[in-house]
């Protein structure tokens, strides 16, 4: 990509954990971010601090499971940019673990409305945004444990679960599996614009999501997904990245 001062990124769930230090990594590297976040006084406290390290971040209220929400973060947008450099779909929520005979549709649904829904929603609104730069990044922040060709041969590749018990997680391994399926549809329809839309696998990282028992800092985590969203124009679509320490990180199997 070329000179980083103009560029606008919006990172969402970005009011605490890996979103909080990509929205900070990607401001250290002089864009102008809007921290995505569903709660008003996390989201702003989130984006005080950030501001007050002397980087360029902004509160954006977004909840990314209501289209209302998504819509005026959008116009809001709209109205002070213009245009949209980067896009990373940060906001998860994780998931029971348990036997999936065991594990009620009802939460499954629930983790898709935001790991892969969300998603969807999120992308599709500022997609227009996204197609007025001369070039755009999005990333969506997946996960090891929803590689299908992992699980096809009952391997963890998180390390984090007893050999034979893979995915015992139905609701958020799936949603990342979807998720994946979903950033190669996206990558494929936006071959040729400049979009270039990739996945990323933060690694095991410690944070809210597993009560921080992850190996990993925040910024270890976020180098993956920061990685992605600041590819050269000839960088690669359709990939799905893992932290393995480094620079150039290691290519997943979907
Ligand atoms: N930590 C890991 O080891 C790991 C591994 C692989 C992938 N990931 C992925 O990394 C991403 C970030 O997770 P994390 O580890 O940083 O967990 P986290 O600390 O729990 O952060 C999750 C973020 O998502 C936000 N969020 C949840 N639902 C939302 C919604 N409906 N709208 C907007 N924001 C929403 C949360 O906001 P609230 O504060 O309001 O809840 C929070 O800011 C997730 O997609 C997760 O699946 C994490």
């Amino acid at each position: 990509m070329s000179a980083d001062t103009a560029r606008i990124a919006v990172v969402t769930g970005a009011n605490k954990g890996i979103g909080r230090e990509i929205a900070r990594q990607l401001a250290e590297r002089g864009l102008t971010v809007y921290l995505g976040a569903r709660d008003e006084q996390r989201g702003r406290a989130a984006a005080d601090a950030l501001r007050a390290e002397g980087h360029d971040v902004r509160f954006l209220h977004l909840d990314v499971t209501d289209e209302t929400s998504v819509a005026r973060a959008a116009g809001r947008l709209q109205e002070e940019s213009g245009v949209l450099h980067v896009l990373v779909n940060n906001a998860g929520i994780g998931g029971p673990m348990q036997p999936p005979s065991e594990t009620p549709a009802e939460q499954v649904r629930a983790v898709y409305e935001t790991n892969v829904f969300g998603a969807i929603t999120v992308t599709n609104a500022l997609l227009p945004l996204l197609r007025k730069a001369p070039s755009a990044r999005i990333v969506n922040v997946s996960s090891a444990i929803g590689s299908l060709s992992a699980a096809a041969a009952n391997h963890d590749p998180t390390g984090v679960h007893p050999p034979g018990q893979f995915p015992v997680m139905l609701s958020y391994a799936t949603s990342k599996s979807a998720l994946n399926a979903v950033t190669l549809a996206y990558a494929n329809e936006l071959r040729g614009t400049g979009i270039l839309v990739n996945a990323a696998s933060p690694g095991f990282v410690a944070t809210d999501i597993n009560g921080h028992h992850g190996q990993l800092t925040t910024e270890q985590g976020a180098h993956i997904p920061v990685l992605l969203a600041t590819l050269d124009d000839d960088g690669p679509t359709a990939r799905f990245l893992g932290e393995d320490g480094t620079p150039e990180g290691q290519v997943l199997d979907w």
